[in-house]
C-alpha cells in the first residue's frame, strides 16, 4: 500500500522554521523524504534544506519576493506558515507576523501551487472564541491585500488584544477561504490550534498571563505539548493522507478547547497575572 504520509518528491516552503513548531515540522518533513525550502528571520541549523531565505514577515513586498524566488526555482507543493510572535511584542508586529503575513504568503503562493497542493498554518486555542467575534474579525480577514490589511491593523491597533485577535483571524480565514480556494484550485487550506507548548515562545506567555494561569490552563493530558507533538499534525494536514481535509481547524491541545467549549472544563481567568 502506498504510504500517504510520505513527503517523497514534495518541495515544501516553510515560513518560520528557526525554532519551535516550525522547526519540528521541517525536521519531520525532511525525515519523511520531503525537500525543505526554509524562510525565517533567523537561519535554522537543525535540518537540511534546499535553500534558506532570510525574511522579515512584517514586510509584504519581501513576502512577494520570497514566493517569486522560491516558485522560480521549482514547484511549491506544500506551504507551512509557522511563524508567530507572542502578545508581549508590539501589536502591529504581532498582527503582521501572525495573520497579515500568513494570509499574504498563502495568497501569493497559491497561484503558483499545483492542484494537489496544500497549505497549513498555526492558530491557537487562544483563538477559540472566533465564533462570537465574527463581526470583529471579518473586516481584516476579508481585507483584499497586504496594504489594506496593514492599514486596517494600524488604524485599529489601539486597545486590541493582538495575540488572540490574530489567532481568531487565522481560524476564520482558514475556514472561510478554504471553500473558494479548494473549489477553484484543488488546493487545501487548514490550520492547527495548539494549546500551551514548550517552545521558545512559552516564557512570553508566562510573562504576559502569569505562571499560575499557564500552569492551570485546561490541558486534560496534564502537561504542555512538545514542538514535535505539534509538528506531526502539521505534517499530517499537508500530507496526501489528508487529501480530503480542507477548511479544518484542528485543535492540537490535548482536549482543552473541546472541554471548554462544552462546559466540561473551565478556564480560571482569576489566575491571570499571578506568579
Ligand atoms: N508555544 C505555544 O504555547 C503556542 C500555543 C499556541 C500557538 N502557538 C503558535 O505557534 C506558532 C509557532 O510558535 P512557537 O511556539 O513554535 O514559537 P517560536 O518562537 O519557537 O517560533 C516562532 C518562529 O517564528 C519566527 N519569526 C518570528 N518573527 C518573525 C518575522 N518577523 N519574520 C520571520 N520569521 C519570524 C521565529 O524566528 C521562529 O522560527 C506561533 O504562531 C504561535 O503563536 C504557540
Amino acid at each position: 500500500m502506498k504510504n500517504l504520509f510520505s513527503y517523497e518528491g514534495k518541495r515544501c516552503l516553510f515560513a518560520g522554521c528557526f525554532s519551535g513548531m516550525g522547526e519540528a515540522a521541517a525536521q519531520i518533513v525532511e525525515s519523511l523524504g520531503g525537500t525543505v525550502v526554509a524562510a525565517d528571520i533567523r537561519k535554522p541549523t537543525s535540518f537540511g534544506y534546499e535553500a534558506f531565505h532570510e525574511i522579515d514577515l512584517r514586510d509584504g513586498s519581501a513576502i512577494e519576493q520570497l514566493v517569486a524566488q522560491v516558485a522560480g526555482a521549482g514547484p511549491i507543493d506544500r506551504l507551512f506558515y509557522c511563524a508567530g510572535l507572542p502578545g508581549t511584542k508590539p501589536t502591529v508586529d504581532v498582527m503582521l507576523v501572525n495573520f497579515v503575513g500568513l494570509k499574504h504568503t498563502v495568497e501569493c503562493a497559491v497561484p503558483r501551487m499545483p492542484r494537489s497542493g496544500a497549505a497549513v498554518s498555526i492558530s491557537s486555542s487562544a483563538g477559540m472564541g472566533y465564533l462570537g467575534n465574527m463581526a470583529a474579525v471579518m473586516p481584516l480577514v476579508t481585507a483584499p491585500g497586504w496594504a489594506e490589511g496593514k492599514k486596517w491593523v494600524e488604524e485599529n491597533a489601539e486597545g486590541m488584544e493582538a495575540y488572540s485577535f490574530s489567532k481568531m483571524c487565522t481560524i476564520v480565514y482558514t475556514l472561510q477561504r478554504a471553500a473558494s480556494l479548494t473549489a477553484a484550485t484543488g488546493i487545501r487550506l487548514n490550520c492547527t490550534s495548539p494549546g500551551p507548548t514548550d517552545t521558545p515562545m512559552m516564557p512570553a506567555f508566562v510573562e504576559q498571563a502569569g505562571k499560575k494561569f499557564m500552569d492551570a490552563y485546561p490541558k486534560p493530558i496534564g502537561r504542555n505539548s512538545t514542538s514535535e507533538e505539534q509538528g506531526w499534525p502539521l505534517a499530517f494536514l499537508n500530507s496526501d493522507a489528508a487529501s480530503y481535509v480542507s477548511g479544518e481547524n484542528l485543535y492540537t491541545d490535548g482536549g482543552g478547547a473541546a472541554g471548554m467549549m462544552t462546559g466540561a472544563l473551565t478556564m480560571d481567568v482569576s489566575l491571570i497575572g499571578q506568579d
